[in-house]
């Protein structure tokens, strides 16, 4: 296979990237492109770029290639309690406030684009944490993600044991289980906490969000960053559309509403109010 992805191929694909998802690319992008690429067009069995492109924009590809292509040219990077502010902010404002001790509930949260399952896990062991000083509440996490590899990886809530260091000592003994392997040195979530989280493939592109719920909270946290402005207020007004009024939305630190027409309250950087 020829190692680099031509000038007429980069712009093909990238310019369809951009006008279809609104997702910015680069010629710095190319690299990362190309190299992701190669593993793609590897596995389908082509002999080069151009066959896969011309695959690609056949009506199979644009049919079944469109979702992978996603994950080509976005990032999983994600932790257990990443922008760890947030999960404190939930813990101790948040929660006291919509279900101050004695008031019953079920709660609905959703990560949404929330690669392999750390950030729908970390915010069900805060949840299961603020259950025990208020044990009428109930609650249930939905977790979605583009990516069919994330969310396999996901739903099996198998991790490597060092990507839990950071985790305070209680919760770890709590919500996470040894692997028996030693060798392996990979822990997993409790059964308990992993029947509080539900995965499903949910593309934020798409028009509509066929969620099973409406959400007391939505985290979307470092997913609109691949997005133009545009399609970043289309995202954000469809996830909207599905908060409770008086609702939250937290988005990523890096990102931010400003200049978009969106029916939202701000409480704080990266913290807002559906009123
Ligand atoms: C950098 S990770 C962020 C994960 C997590 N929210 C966090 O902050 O740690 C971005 C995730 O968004 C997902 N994503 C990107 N575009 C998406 C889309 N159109 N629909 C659904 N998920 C998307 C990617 O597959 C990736 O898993």
């Amino acid at each position: 296979m020829p190692a680099k992805l031509n000038n007429k191929d980069f712009a093909r694909l990238s310019e369809f990237i951009t006008g279809e998802f609104g997702i910015k690319m680069p010629d710095l992008k190319r690299i990362m492109l190309q190299s992701r690429l190669q593993k793609r067009v590897k596995e389908l069995g082509y002999k080069n770029f151009s066959d896969y492109i011309d695959y690609f924009f056949s009506k199979k590809g644009m049919e079944e290639e469109v979702m992978h292509m996603i994950d080509i040219v976005s990032t999983n990077k994600t932790d257990f309690f990443r922008e760890n502010e947030h999960f404190e902010y939930m813990m101790h404002t948040l929660l006291p406030d919509l279900y101050p001790n004695g008031k019953k509930g079920n709660l609905k949260f959703w990560s949404a684009g929330c690669s392999s399952g750390e950030e729908p896990y970390s915010l069900a062991m805060v949840l299961a944490e603020y259950r025990i000083g208020n044990p009428l509440i109930d609650f249930l996490v939905y977790g979605t993600d583009v990516s069919p590899r994330m969310l396999k990886t996901a739903n099996q809530a198998f991790y490597k044991e060092d990507r839990i260091g950071n985790i305070p000592p209680e919760l770890k003994t709590k919500y996470f289980l040894q692997s028996g392997n030693r060798e392996e040195k990979k822990v997993r979530i409790v059964p308990e906490l992993r029947e509080k989280v539900i995965f499903s493939r949910l593309n934020l592109i798409d028009e509509f969000y066929p969620t099973p719920f409406v959400f007391d909270v939505v985290f979307c946290r470092n997913v609109l960053i691949y997005y133009d402005r545009g399609m970043q207020e289309k995202i954000i007004l469809k996830l909207c559309s599905r908060i409770k009024n008086e609702g939250y939305l937290f988005l990523g630190h890096s990102e931010s509403i400003a200049g978009l027409n969106l029916p939202l309250k701000h409480i704080q950087p990266t913290i807002f109010m559906k009123p």
